[in-house]
């Protein structure tokens, strides 16, 4: 029989996204899976349970009963602070969605232990046929423009140019540092608003596609710090590399009214790309917002989840900016999972055998086991590290 497909309510810190829309729930029954959302789970993205049963699924009272009647669980943040407890889980359930599992190896041991089926959306292989569902995507998408929303709000100055009566107002000046999905949506949206916008990333390859926004590419070939993988993803830089750049971002950025930083190494800390002495060289009013704060932060005194001054600079450090647009997000990751159970259902089961590439990038755990080698590698580094127990 095809797997019931179940959807509880997020219980993250600013959770506000869910895992399916109905139009995704609407995706799921054409293909003969039965639906079951927990009562008020899309209420914070503006979808009562009316509309989810208008398109066939049922309303679950509580995560038990959502957990009792399907195997197949959909969520947005599968591990980390408020994320579920997953009380209930066991060998019959496969939880599909985003488990930051590179950020949070123990809780994803923790997770296998329970004998369930984990698959890492965030894992997905970065290939042409995964795209409808990469999860990473859409939601970098949100935060590139949210982040820029945000810092246009925040900034003592008008973004676009304008004329007046009395003369005229220059553009602001945007720099974006790191030009993946986020920072290219950044740029495209400060462009929008009518900013002067210039961008970086270790990357060469970007270059055109900065340039085909409209924003100025900064290259620093010359101090080329890291490179890219085979996946198209940035390797992280030695510590020499990593303060050339450092040194030479700073008048870039000391000339910029906004800063919006996207730079990350997937399973690394985030580079620290803006030093203290370049926040310091900043005018008064300036602001940065920095979306890599979650992975440690591109800037020296990025605090997570929090806004700071700096001297007269505001930089903010921005967490999960994309649940601040919870029914957008929740439409493209709501879409994104819907397709990644039809890839992986197949002939009525849920079929993770053989050499799909989605599937093994993605299966963190099954049979009680982790069987991701990055996942497993990071947590016994990780025990490698930890103070031995002395027993007398
Ligand atoms: P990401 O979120 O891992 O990193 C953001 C950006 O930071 C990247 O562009 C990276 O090069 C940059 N960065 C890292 N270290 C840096 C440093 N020291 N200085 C400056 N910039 C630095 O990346 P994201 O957005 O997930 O995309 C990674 C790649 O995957 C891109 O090439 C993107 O085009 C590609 N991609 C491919 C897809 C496909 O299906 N073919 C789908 C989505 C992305």
């Amino acid at each position: 029989m095809t797997p019931t497909v179940g959807i509880a309510d997020e219980t993250g810190d600013g959770e506000r996204r869910v895992a399916a829309s109905p139009a995704s729930v609407r995706a799921l029954v054409a293909a003969e899976h039965a639906v079951v959302v927990q009562s008020n789970a899309g209420a914070a993205a503006g979808w009562p349970d009316e509309e989810y049963t208008a398109v066939g699924a049922t309303i679950a009272a509580s995560t038990a009963e959502v957990l009792k009647e399907a195997s197949v669980l959909l969520c947005v943040r599968g591990s980390g602070p408020g994320a579920a407890t997953w009380e209930g889980v066991g060998s019959s359930h496969v939880l599909a969605g985003l488990f930051d599992p590179l950020g949070e190896p123990a809780a994803m041991q923790r997770l296998a232990e329970t004998g369930a089926t984990i698959l890492a959306i965030d894992l997905l292989p970065r290939i042409t046929r995964a795209q409808p569902m990469d999860v990473l995507s859409s939601q970098a998408t949100v935060a590139g423009y949210k982040a820029v929303i945000l810092a246009a709000s925040l900034a003592p100055r008008l973004f676009p140019m304008l004329t007046y009566a009395a003369g005229t107002i220059p553009p602001a000046k945007v720099l974006v540092l790191g030009a993946g999905v986020a920072g290219l949506q950044a740029i495209a949206t400060a462009r929008r608003l009518g900013a002067n916008v210039s961008a970086y990333d270790v990357r060469a390859a970007v270059r055109e596609q900065i340039e085909s926004l409209g924003a100025r590419f900064v290259d620093l070939a010359d101090v080329a710090a890291g490179g890219e993988d085979a996946s198209g993803y940035a390797t992280g830089a030695d510590a020499d590399e990593l303060a050339r750049q450092q040194e030479a971002l700073a008048a870039e950025i000391g000339g910029s009214d906004v800063l919006v930083t996207t730079a990350l190494v997937p399973g690394q800390r985030s580079p620290i790309l803006v030093t203290a002495a370049a926040i310091k060289g900043m005018k008064p009013g300036s602001v940065i917002v920095d979306l890599a704060a979650e992975r440690g932060g591109n800037c020296e005194g990025t605090v997570a989840g929090k806004t700071v001054a700096i001297g007269g600079v505001i930089l903010v450090g921005a967490e999960n900016l994309a649940a601040t647009v919870p029914q957008d997000a929740s439409q493209m990751l709501a879409r994104n999972l819907a397709n990644f159970v039809l890839h992986i259902a197949k002939e009525g089961d849920i079929d993770l055998d053989g050499e799909d590439p989605i599937v093994q990038g993605t299966l963190v755990a099954r049979d009680g086991k982790l069987v991701n080698e990055r996942v497993a590698g990071l947590l016994s580094a990780t025990a490698a590290d930890a103070p031995s127990t002395v027993t007398s």
